[in-house]
């Protein structure tokens, strides 16, 4: 539902962060872009009293996110006595503890030394190599309900299909799959409520003693996994420390799992909602690797980027960012950036995308997102190949959407074939 008229856009803006607003977040974010590029939030951040802004067109949150001289990621980058905190709840729980030692979350040096040992053994033609295990995956899985003649497309396809892909790819054994399904999605359910309840704080635990236990196999019986290359891996003598090694597996297992199943589920369900759409890919399958483009654009698996905090005073779409500021660049709403994108509210899966913001920019664009990519090609291909007349099995009103990490994303997705 719409809640655009009956409150102030940068309400409504607070709505979709919180995961309080309606299904379709796209007319708020419409009506934000023609306000400006950079709209401040009616609140102030944490316990700082510092300013909020989102980012809404795409030049400005390209700058955001490119900018090192002006952004950072990690507030103790501000200075020593900072005391900001890092999400809109304020979280200094374990949750944010797993989360503030990961990648995603600090800032250079480190960063550049973590991302560029990681990056040897997360290379692209690495993740094109995984082609042959990523279809058998998705094989199997649609093996499992092809008689049945329906399925529940988020439980038996979308979700399993990346964990089972990380799984594979770590070195994981297959009976342990389930497990690893289990605390990903316990972490991701229980992250960013304020608190940690114990079920989730149960999963983290179990989560991280699960992967030192195995990173302790993987250095007495080394295989060809990414456990085992990222134990070998090393950078003019430098390594990935216990603690470092420990952090990364999970973030990895962790960062691609709900995002690339959001990317299944919910560009499945748009697709069915753009039958004319749909029938061009499934007329020329050719066009999915541009389709996979098209639905990251249209509406990616990720509302916002992480929180960027000004480094110094600026001036920024207009606006003054005081030192301290948290933006947060709205992914979603860039990527329907008018300026950019001819008739950008409408899909097309033949568009020519230069580019778009979905796995973000600059040094921490997204390290997965050959893996993603890779995935969704598969996935999409051999859906439409193995089940060319998939069609929604409720009626479209009763399509269930749950708010996870800041993100919307589908429970269920009933599909016969
Ligand atoms: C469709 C699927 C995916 C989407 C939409 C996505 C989106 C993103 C975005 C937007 C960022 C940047 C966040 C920021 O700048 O604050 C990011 C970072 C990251 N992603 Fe992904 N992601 C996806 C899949 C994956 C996969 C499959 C993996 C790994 C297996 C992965 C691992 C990471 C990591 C490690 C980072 C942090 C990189 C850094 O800070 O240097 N992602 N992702």
């Amino acid at each position: 539902m719409d809640h655009s008229n009956q409150i102030s856009p940068e309400q409504a803006i607070l709505g979709v962060l919180s995961g309080k607003s309606g299904d379709d977040p796209f007319p708020i974010f419409k009506k934000t872009r023609a306000m400006g590029s950079v709209i401040r939030l009616p609140f102030p951040m944490g316990e700082s009293e510092k300013q909020a802004w989102i980012v809404t067109h795409l030049d400005e949150a390209m700058k955001v996110l490119k900018d090192q001289e002006h952004f950072c990621v990690d507030p103790k980058s501000i200075d020593k006595n900072s005391n900001i905190k890092k999400s809109l709840t304020g979280n200094t729980d374990s949750s944010s503890l797993f989360l503030s030692s990961s990648l995603n979350a600090i800032d250079e040096p480190d960063h550049k030394r973590l991302r560029t040992l990681v990056s040897k053994a997360f290379t692209p033609r690495y993740m094109e190599s995984l082609r042959p295990r990523v279809q058998k995956i998705a094989n199997e899985l649609l093996d499992q309900v092809q008689d049945r003649g329906e399925m529940d497309l988020v439980k038996d396809y979308a979700n399993p299909l990346p964990i089972n892909v990380i799984s594979d790819m770590m070195g994981v054994p297959k009976s342990d799959h389930a497990k690893i399904h289990k605390w990903s999605e316990g972490i991701a359910n229980g992250l960013g409520l304020g608190t940690v309840d114990p079920k989730t704080a149960q999963s983290l635990q179990d989560f991280g003693d699960y992967i030192k236990q195995l990173v302790v196999h993987k250095r007495k019986q080394p295989s060809d996994d990414l456990i085992s290359q990222l134990i070998l891996i090393e950078e003019a003598g430098d390594r990935l420390d216990e603690k470092e090694l420990i952090s990364m597996l999970q973030l990895l297992i962790f960062a691609g799992h709900e995002t690339t199943s959001t990317l299944i589920s919910t560009g499945t369900l748009i697709l069915l909602d753009h039958p004319e759409q749909l029938e061009k890919l499934k007329s020329d399958h050719s066009l999915i690797p541009s389709a996979v483009e098209e639905l990251l654009r249209f509406n990616g698996p990720s509302t916002t980027a992480g929180p960027r905090y000004a480094l110094k005073d600026l001036e920024l779409g207009g606006q003054q960012i005081k030192k301290g500021d948290m933006i947060l660049p709205l992914l979603k709403s860039a990527n329907r950036d008018e300026q950019h994108f001819s008739d950008s509210e409408d899909l097309d899966v033949t568009r020519k995308i230069k580019r778009h913001l979905a796995f973000g920019q600059g040094v921490h664009m997204c390290l997965g997102a050959p893996l993603a990519r890779v995935e969704g090609d598969i996935a999409f291909t051999t859906l439409l190949k193995r089940m060319p007349n998939l069609q929604l099995n409720i009626p479209r009103e009763n399509v269930n959407w749950h708010f996870k990490l800041a993100a919307q994303g589908l429970s269920t997705l009933p599909v016969s074939f």
